[in-house]
């Protein structure tokens, strides 16, 4: 239990954390490597260049300094880092490390400003927050390992098909190398593949929503090679290098970017390029569950030649209401006519195609579009409780 008047440091000092977050977080992440450079071998360092990581992990100090005193209304953001967490690998000795270079960090930006009071006050409140989250990792551990065809860690797999989409995005599907029983997972959920990567110091460690639905005897991940900033060390070895027979070792699935059972209400999907993987995963498991459920798919890419895994949700038929929106539609896509819009989506397209606004949505996608269609979504009044979204990234570095 916290001291009433740590609560009251801690809170009264969030507002400094939200200005110097980000320095206090690249203070911190520069040390803690500096130091502790096996670390490197579970951070995404293209998330770190990118500034997304400090981002993400500034803003969640930040909120749980402002609700140091009801720290259980955070348990939803604590859940979500938390699989990712438990996907990754982090272990409850991993935190007394974070806190102390946390704190050494808070101590080297603010300077004279970080009083002992305000220090102590921050250990201890780490301390708090950091126990929650080592309880919520603990349980998902236990859950990922004790279920049927579950296991801890990592687990080698071998590549079974590799199966080209598009230009730019390949499928893998993988068997577990040990030829025992496969878990089960919740549609939408992903795993982390590590990769020893050559001429690479460090290991890399991704992760990749699966991609069919649950209930076959491999997993599926749809990968698009990256290019630019994200640099794509990862994707670019899956697509140039790794072919049927290769191992690639892979934790056990998770995520809470999961269909949520509910039959009785309509569901829409938003996905714009390799955002549609996990949504294809959904809506595959939902016509086959809930045949009578309506269900909506929005896509917006590229042009068909992008579409990536198009044919299976042409398969889908009339189960699905899809709409599809190409940036750049092609001479042949024109012939076809397959395509509802060109161009970007907008409200008023929304506001067409989405025939029950009172439904869920599933929302995935690049960091800009997914804004963009959240913003959308609220002009519309769609309630903010009824919008699930995942862009792939730390999500915290978008609030
Ligand atoms: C990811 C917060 C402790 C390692 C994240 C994310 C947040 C976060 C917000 C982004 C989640 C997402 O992708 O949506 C925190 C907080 C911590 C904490 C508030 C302490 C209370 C730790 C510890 C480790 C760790 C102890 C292990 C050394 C990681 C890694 C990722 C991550 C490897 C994946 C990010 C990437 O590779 O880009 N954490 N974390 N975290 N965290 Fe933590």
């Amino acid at each position: 239990m916290l001291s009433e008047r740590t609560i009251q440091i801690v809170k009264s000092t969030a507002p400094v954390l939200q200005t110097y977050g980000k320095d206090i977080t690249a203070r911190f992440y520069e040390t803690l490597f500096r130091d502790h450079p096996a670390l490197l071998n579970i951070f995404n360092q293209t998330n770190q260049k990118a500034g997304r990581q400090p981002t993400a992990l500034a803003n969640t100090v930040y909120a749980a300094a402002l609700h140091i005193d009801q720290l259980e209304t955070l348990l939803p953001v604590v859940k979500q880092i938390g699989h990712k967490h438990r996907s990754i690998g982090v272990k409850a000795e991993h935190y007394p490390i974070v806190g102390e270079y946390l704190l050494r960090a808070i101590k080297d930006v603010l300077k004279d400003d970080a009083t002992e009071d305000i220090l102590q006050a921050w250990e201890e409140a780490y301390g708090v927050i950091a126990s929650i989250f080592i309880q919520v990792e603990q349980d998902m551990y236990e859950e990922a390992q004790n279920q049927t065809g579950g296991w801890e860690g990592y687990r080698d797999f071998y590549v079974d098909k590799v199966v080209r989409e598009t230009p730019e995005v390949t499928s893998f599907y993988v068997k577990p190398s040990d030829h025992q029983p496969l878990a089960t997972f919740l549609p939408g959920q992903y795993v982390s593949v590590k990769l020893s990567v050559p001429h690479e110091t460090y290991t890399h460690i991704r992760q990749y929503s699966l991609s069919d639905a649950p209930g076959k005897d491999y997993y599926r991940i749809t990968v698009k090679r990256e290019t630019g900033i994200e640099e794509g060390i990862v994707s670019t070895y899956l697509h140039d290098q790794v072919k049927e027979g290769d191992i690639l070792p892979l934790s056990a699935p998770a995520g809470d970017f999961v269909y949520e059972a509910n039959p009785e209400k309509p569901v829409v999907f938003i996905s714009s390029g390799i955002g549609i993987t996990p949504v294809v995963s959904m809506l595959k498991h939902l016509v086959h569950e809930h045949p009578s459920q309506k269900l909506t798919h929005i896509h917006a890419v590229r042009n068909s030649e992008h579409y990536a895994l198009k044919r299976e949700m042409n398969d889908l038929g009339q189960s699905v209401r899809l709409y599809v929106a190409y940036s750049q539609p092609t001479v042949s896509d024109y012939e076809q006519n397959d395509f509802q819009l060109e161009g970007r989506m907008n409200e008023d397209v929304l506001n067409q195609w989405i025939e029950d606004k009172d439904a869920t949505y599933y929302v995935c996608g690049s960091e800009s579009f997914m804004k963009s269609i959240l913003s959308s979504l609220k002009a519309l009044g769609v309630k903010e409780e009824s919008v699930h979204y995942e862009f792939f990234g730390p999500k915290m570095s978008t609030v």
